[in-house]
């Protein structure tokens, strides 16, 4: 398999890096509140957003307090692809953005005059820590014959050296596209979704060596022992799972393809390979189903990381309340780079757009 560690990276690796860590302890999460306060917060929450003109962009693997907030006050929940769509197309003046900072940036390249704000500006992504700019750009610079395709989950500076950014529920697409017509590919920074695209398309991939430490936690061997429990459970994974797991997984999806699959198929188990946060909504599209969280290497008891984003649960209500209050937290991007950025994410975007035409019939 063709991974690239360029030796100037192999201390970046997402899992095993001291860096990682150092960001992993300042995660803090918020103490449960009792639901009194609960919903003095979330009043408080609504009536802020609508004095400001503001939306409330959350991602599933956010609380699902932050979630139902959104959707109760016309905001939006989704994937990451869904997310940018969102907040690019929406006429609020303000976006608070409940996820990681790499969606707060997405959302400030593709919406300059919209202000841009995040619960918290320490929640940030593995994959993101793992692909510093200036060390990407030298081993880009070392393959010029190769279009260079960046996740989403990447720093702003990492997308401008890029040609496209795609998001886990259109990588194959794009992938399958540029080899069809020839293209050599440089991946970055996700490892496990990189061999999976490369795996399913034959593309000519270069990897880059980063992975997200909540889904390389997934195990298939627990997953084939948790099988023999429950037989007739299908498994769904999000394709940052590692080959193994992939391999035995009935659907591999981005987050909203997980819950489409989950609504769709007919098992009434399902075992689930991603953010723990994800079991609000497929709860709700699905109630009468079984959903179980798949195994991972640790103890639920004690493992920071086990199927739930420690950055992703950073993002609190009374975090919210402080950010909108204060118009703190405000996500800013230089124009410069934001033009340069916007480049390969408008592609990402017209590509998606001309692919639901093709789903649809009309192109
Ligand atoms: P989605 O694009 O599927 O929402 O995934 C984002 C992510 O960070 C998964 O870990
Ligand atoms: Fe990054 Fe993994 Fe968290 Fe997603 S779940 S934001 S890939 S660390």
């Amino acid at each position: 398999m063709n991974i690239t560690k360029p030796a100037s990276t192999k201390d970046n690796l997402a899992s095993d890096h001291e860096v990682v860590r150092e960001f992993l302890d300042r995660a803090k999460t918020s103490a449960a509140l009792g639901s009194q306060d609960q919903d003095s917060l979330i009043a408080r929450i609504k009536n802020l957003l609508k004095a400001k003109n503001a939306k409330l962009v959350a991602h599933y693997y956010t609380d699902p307090s932050l979630q139902d907030l959104a959707e109760d006050t016309n905001g939006f929940v989704g994937d990451s692809l869904e997310m940018a769509r969102f907040g690019k197309d929406t006429d609020a003046e303000i976006l608070v953005v409940a996820g990681v900072r790499f969606m707060g940036e997405t959302a400030k390249i593709l919406s300059p005059t919209k202000k841009i704000i995040m619960p918290t500006l320490e929640a940030t992504c593995s994959l993101d820590i793992a692909c510093p700019a200036d060390q990407f750009k030298k081993f880009c610079d070392a393959h010029p014959d190769r279009t260079v395709v960046v996740y989403a989950n990447t720093s702003a500076a990492v997308k401008a050296c890029s040609d496209w950014v795609v998001t886990s529920s259109i990588a194959l697409e794009v992938v399958e596209h540029l080899s069809e017509i020839g293209e050599k590919i440089i991946w970055a920074p996700d490892k496990h979704l990189g061999s999976y695209i490369k795996k399913s398309t034959g593309a000519d991939m270069l990897l880059w060596d980063a992975a997200c430490i909540v889904h390389e936690e997934f195990k298939s061997r627990g997953i084939r022992e948790m099988q023999k429990i429950y037989p007739s459970a299908a498994v769904l994974a999000h394709p940052e799972s590692p080959e193994a797991v992939l391999e035995i997984a009935d659907v591999v999806g981005s987050t909203t393809q997980i819950i489409k699959a989950a609504k769709n198929l007919p098992n009434n188990d399902i075992i689930v390979a991603t953010d723990r946060g994800i079991f609000h909504k497929l709860q709700q599209i699905a109630p009468h189903k079984r959903f179980i969280v798949a195994p991972t290497a640790g103890n639920d008891a004690t493992c920071r990381s086990c199927a739930n984003c420690p950055w992703m649960s950073m993002n609190s209500l009374q975090a919210m309340i402080d950010c909108l209050a204060e118009g703190t937290n405000e996500i800013r991007v230089g124009k410069d780079l934001a033009q340069q950025a916007m480049v390969p994410l408008q592609k990402m975007l017209d590509f998606a757009a001309d692919q639901q035409l093709k789903v649809r019939g009309k192109a």
